[in-house]
């Protein structure tokens, strides 16, 4: 067995990495290797550009790419690019869609789009006397970083605002440069973060040379310097409103103001219990998530920034609502998401070039609209087959597929395995010894 310690592995190339690692931790090399390289792409030019997103690749990952047609979306109709490994995630949402589609379809709004930043440091003296010398320091620090926000600027944004924090009460001599930005289609973090280092130095700059402050009292320590992750302002609300007669079947009304309050009871449940609320907010970001992903955005800062979203009066709750009044069911998602739709691995990728192309090359707010109208699909549809049929019957005839495809079986017996465990459990044996039975008696 070779060491399972290395120095240089970065140095070497990628068939090389390969070599290694599956000489090392693979029980049969030759077979392993083998199945990561038959993930490169075939293409060398594309296989570069891929291995350019990260470091010490050996090979690919593939997920699912799906499309979630019939999104209704403030009156413009959707197919939504997802990408996700669930089973059962696109599927709900395309039928949610279409369930809304014929009854108005997603309502969506975004409130703001600012982006936050922080420069912490540390220093000594009096928190007045910083203040009143603020606005010179915001001026210096504006000026100092305009050759980096001057093009953001001719897109119509850049830095909208810096404030002075005192946090010296929490840790001795801590303080805070908070600063807001608008960046227009892009996320923006690397303008920001690069924006922030340039304020941290002009920050120690200035406090150097600020004679109104003394000299015992001109230094900082600069402790970071980093954007935010959580965006509460970058709001973006959908809902879907129709009466509770309307959620049945057509003219099964009863059956629509029986589900309706089911399905308000519910998501009041995840408004109260955080075991419940997390759950259920998954399931929100089972959409989010599939279309960030799609649209190469990034999934961890969403996640990161929707659960301190979802925690922010001190306890863990729903991201979602549901209220009924005056005979209208009334469903809605409150989420911030920070995404862009240029800028970043949007173009890069060439499959998050052909989301933003399927879904009609989407400004950033657009994007965040139509992210959270699939986050309430995902929601509604969830929680609807739970208070419904449970969760179990949707994902057991995935499942059954799966296990179809894995022991290869004909079309024929697909019909005749739907059929018969459409009221029988599902498991990797049953449907074996199902399928033996069949072929026993008709021999594939
Ligand atoms: C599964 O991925 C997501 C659900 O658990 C969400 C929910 O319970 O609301 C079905």
């Amino acid at each position: 067995m070779q060491d399972k310690q290395i120095n240089g592995f970065s140095k070497k190339s990628k068939p090389g990495k390969l070599d290694w690692v599956t000489g090392v931790f693979c029980e049969n090399p030759a077979e392993a290797q083998a199945e990561f390289s038959s993930f490169w792409h075939p293409d060398e030019r594309l296989q570069k550009i891929i291995d350019g997103f990260s470091e010490n690749t050996i090979s690919n990952f593939v997920l699912p790419y799906g499309i979630a047609p019939n999104f209704l979306i403030n009156g413009k109709t959707y197919a939504v690019p997802m990408v996700i490994e669930e089973s059962s995630v696109v599927a709900a949402a395309s039928s949610a869609a279409k369930y809304w589609m014929d009854r108005g379809g997603f309502h969506v709004q975004v409130r703001d789009t600012v982006k936050l930043g922080q420069v912490h440091f540390l220093w000594s003296g009096e928190a007045a006397r910083l203040r009143a010398v603020f606005p010179q320091m915001e001026q210096q620090l504006r000026t100092d970083a305009a050759y980096l926000t001057a093009n953001m600027e001719k897109r119509g944004g850049g830095i909208t605002g810096i404030e002075l924090l005192d946090l010296s009460a929490q840790e001795p001599q801590l303080f805070q440069l908070k600063a807001s930005f608008e960046t227009c289609d892009s996320m923006g973090a690397n303008f920001i973060n690069s924006v922030l280092e340039e304020f941290a130095s002009s920050l120690e700059r200035f406090v150097e040379n600020c004679a109104e402050l003394p000299e015992n009292e001109r230094r900082v320590e600069v402790v970071m310097a980093i954007l935010s992750n959580y965006t509460p302002d970058c709001l973006v609300s959908a809902w879907v409103e129709c009466p509770v007669d309307a959620l049945g079947d057509p003219g099964k009304a009863e059956e629509g103001r029986d589900m309706a309050e089911r399905f308000r009871r519910a998501v009041r449940i995840a408004q109260i219990d955080p075991w419940r609320a997390t759950t259920h907010n998954k399931g929100i970001m089972n959409g989010i998530d599939a279309v960030v992903l799609a649209t190469a955005n990034d999934f961890r800062a969403v996640e990161a920034c929707a659960h301190t979203y979802a925690a922010r009066d001190g306890q863990y709750r729903s991201l979602s609502d549901c209220r009924i009044e005056n005979g209208i069911f009334h469903f809605r998602l409150d989420i911030p998401l920070a995404l862009g739709s240029v800028g970043g691995l949007t173009k890069l990728h060439p499959l998050a070039a052909r989301s933003l192309e399927i879904l009609g090359h989407p400004s950033a707010e657009e994007l965040m609209m139509i992210t959270a109208a699939v986050g309430l699909a995902q929601n509604f549809a969830a929680v609807r087959s739970l208070v419904t049929t449970g969760i179990q019957k949707g994902h057991m005839r995935m499942h059954l597929m799966n296990i179809l495809n894995h022991i290869g079986a004909a079309e024929a017996e697909v019909e005749a395995a739907a059929a018969h465990f459409a009221d029988q459990t599902v498991s990797f044996s049953a449907v074996r010894d199902f399928i033996d039975q069949l072929r026993a008696v008709q021999p594939a």
